[in-house]
């Protein structure tokens, strides 16, 4: 199976959806090998009740930001992934991992982007009144949420909607769209065998589970 990395920094719904839909056999050909985060994130409760190894690899634990983007790297890479999960992952992502996944890093965020694009997609689509927002699936680039879109699904704002009852409504189409998007892009590109760059990745860099 296609070994998916997902990396959280939150509660995890959308991690705990794509676990259910292997579970379940609605996913298949897939097979989460790590969920790393950059906090201490809830979500990483749904991987350790999986057996699934998990990581933390914190900012403050490194000397400056590239160090942090280096170790992240570092740490994706020893997992061999053909696909990277961000799933609520709350950071930009560096150098360092563009250049070794760039093209199989996926992303999942609560606007219809271009709009609202950053960490707050959701606040800030209310706070400007539009009234239909939703949830896009991109693939990472450089930018901040300025990737190709894979998927986008609206929903509507209701009257009396706060950043709370419309994010949990964005999330529960973001878990459904989420493992369609996997679904798609490991029917059209399905994995072969691991490349020599991938097994060396994976026996080279340091595996640092909790
Ligand atoms: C999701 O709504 C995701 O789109 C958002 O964080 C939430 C994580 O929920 N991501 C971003 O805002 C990224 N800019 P979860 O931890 O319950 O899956």
């Amino acid at each position: 199976p296609a070994r998916l990395v997902v990396l959280i920094s939150g509660t995890g719904s959308n991690l705990a959806a794509v676990l259910a839909a292997i579970e379940q056999g609605t996913l298949t050909g897939a097979q989460v090998v790590a969920v790393i985060a950059d906090v201490d994130a809830a979500g990483l409760d749904h991987a350790r009740s999986c057996s699934i190894p998990t990581a933390v690899v914190r900012l403050a634990d490194h000397e400056d930001r590239a160090a942090w983007d280096r170790a992240l790297a570092d740490e994706v890479a020893s997992h061999a992934p053909d696909l990277i999960v961000l799933a609520g992952f709350m950071r930009l992502l560096g150098a360092p991992m563009l250049e070794r996944f760039g093209g199989r890093i996926i992303n999942t965020h609560p606007a219809l982007l271009p709009s609202f694009p950053g960490a707050h997609g959701v606040r800030d689509a209310l706070a400007y009144g539009v009234k239909v927002t939703g949830a896009t699936v991109i693939e990472v680039d450089a930018g901040i949420d300025t990737g190709r879109i894979l998927d986008q699904r609206p929903v509507l704002i209701e009257p009396g909607d706060t950043e709370d009852t419309l994010h949990e409504r964005i999330k529960e189409v973001e878990r459904v769209m989420i493992v369609d998007v996997i679904r798609d892009l490991l029917q059209a590109a399905p994995v072969g065998p691991p490349t020599t760059t991938l097994e060396a990745d994976r026996n080279t860099a340091e595996v640092t589970t909790q």
